[in-house]
């Protein structure tokens, strides 16, 4: 039998608090639903279906990019039943159907996986957990014999019935052909006068459909998200389980609770990463990297042995091997540095390449430049890449020196192994092994009288 992954995502969400959708809500950096639609992914399903109500539009938009998906709008919430209900007319017989909530980010795609195998015409698989604390859960009610007769929602429940501990988590695998035939039959006669997914074990018991339960293994992977507070717990819980990972794959971490990954970090080994690191979309590092403390990396790659210093923001940049970079550094799109060049303090760099060995240490701003080897950029260089309209690119070739408080003026191209003097303006290409100077003469008056302060009688200190 093949898979259709049925996705419900149509409740507000009232607790958060919030104008977004609660499945729109991050994790990681990525909305609530992203995490579950990734997941359903991996099983590689033949349909997905996501049942929105509440903030449909907008969800909707936030995953234009996903063509494979099969909207669903359930517009008045009458239960978890009735959710699964909308879908049924895009799920064929021949299938079976795995229930998850697009407010539950966490499930393992192992767990999913054991759980869909577990599923056929004659078994109904559900994830169940077993809690200290079950307030608010759908209790598991068991026979004699421990099979599973039929689930009990907390405000449906009797005193003895509240005392089980074992819970539904909601997430659960169904033949297709039983849910067409049950769902519709479903009633609202209960405390919530909802139509309860739920009911749907009791009606498979009587269809003498076995109920195989799974333990989920860790409590995040049935955690839903309902508060602010409950997101951010979920966050720092998520966090530690990106830095562990971490660590087994052989890479320092300062301080495992530290660390912010909002994306993708992949690194080689003994690579060191100091506290307070935060990381955006895909980054990798390679091997015996060191990024400092208070560093934000977005998009980006550094290479073997490179060092990032405290407080550099780099983004969208490919920084090779043995390079260093910051304190304070800002490295924006289209940077790229070749092996061992070095960035140094509040210096900012644009769709810049810069070659092997190349230094621009200080206070500097080099935008859409192309600058060659072994080329020593002096402090406080400024490349005047924008004339008002349009941009402009700076050529700097191998080997030449630009003393400090030099302004390039773009489109110019600095000849290979040519000097600036410090404190110039350049708007005219220099030739190779040249020196260029354009700072007025230096000129002195001697015994020059500084204008004196009156004396202040007044004054009594
Ligand atoms: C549900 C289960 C309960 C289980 C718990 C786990 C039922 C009747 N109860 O309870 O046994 O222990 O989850 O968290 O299923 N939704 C819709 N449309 C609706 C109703 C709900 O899309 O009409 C979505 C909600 O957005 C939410 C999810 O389904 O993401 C669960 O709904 P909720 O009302 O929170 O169910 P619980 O009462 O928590
Ligand atoms: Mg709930």
């Amino acid at each position: 039998m093949s898979l259709a992954v049925v996705i419900l995502a149509a409740g507000k969400g009232t607790r958060m608090r919030s104008q977004q959708p609660k499945v729109l809500h991050k994790l990681a950096g990525q909305p609530l639903l992203r995490h579950v639609l990734t997941t359903a992914q991996l099983l590689n399903p033949e349909k997905i279906i996501i049942v929105i109500g509440h903030g449909a539009p907008q969800i909707r938009a936030a995953f234009a990019d996903e063509p494979n998906i099969q909207w669903v709008e359930q517009t008045q919430q009458l239960g978890t039943g009735h959710a699964v209900q909308q879908a049924l007319p895009f799920i064929y017989e021949s299938q079976k159907t795995l229930v998850l909530y697009g407010d539950v980010p966490l499930t393992n795609v192992e767990t999913l996986k054991a759980l869909v195998a577990d599923c056929s015409e004659k078994h109904l698989a559900l994830l169940t957990a077993v809690l200290d604390d079950a307030t608010g859960y759908g209790r598991i009610v068991r026979d004699a014999q421990n099979q599973v007769q039929r689930i009990v929602e907390q405000k449906d429940a009797s005193a003895a019935e509240l005392e089980i501990r074992e819970i539904n988590t909601g997430i659960l695998v169904a033949a297709s052909t039983l849910l067409k035939q049950q769902l519709p039959l479903l009633k609202n006669n209960n405390a919530q006068g909802e139509y309860y997914l739920t009911d749907l074990i009791a009606a498979a018991v009587v269809q003498n459909v076995d109920i195989k339960t799974t333990f989920a293994k860790r409590p995040q992977e049935i955690t839903g998200v309902n508060s602010r507070s409950q997101l951010a717990a979920l966050e720092r819980v998520h966090q530690r389980e990106l830095a562990e990972a971490l660590m087994d794959a052989g890479v320092t971490l300062a301080d495992p609770n530290r660390i912010d990954i909002r994306g993708a970090l992949s690194s080689g080994e003994d690579s060191f990463i100091d506290v307070d690191v935060v990381i955006e979309g895909n980054v990798t590092l390679g091997r015996n990297v060191r990024i400092g403390p208070f560093v934000h990396l977005i998009n980006c790659s550094i290479a073997d042995n490179s060092e990032i210093k405290s407080h550099s923001v780099i983004e969208s940049a490919v920084i090779s091997e043995h390079c260093t970079v910051g304190p304070f550094a800002r490295l924006r799109p289209g940077t790229r540095l070749a092996d061992h060049a070095k960035i140094g303090n509040f210096v900012e760099t644009k769709q810049a390449n810069i070659g092997e060995h190349s230094k621009i240490n200080h206070l500097s701003y080099v935008g859409d430049a192309l600058v060659g080897r072994d080329v020593n950029i002096g402090a406080g260089t400024i490349t005047c890449n924008y004339d008002g309209a349009n941009k402009h690119q700076t050529i700097i070739e191998d080997g030449v020196f630009v003393g400090s408080d030099t302004q390039l003026i773009a489109p110019v191209k600095i000849g290979r192994n040519s000097t600036i003097g410090a404190g110039s303006t350049i708007n005219k290409d220099t030739a190779e092994n040249s020196l260029t100077l354009s700072r007025v003469k230096q000129r002195s008056i001697d015994d020059w009288q500084r204008p004196q302060k009156k004396p202040d009688t007044n004054k009594s200190d």
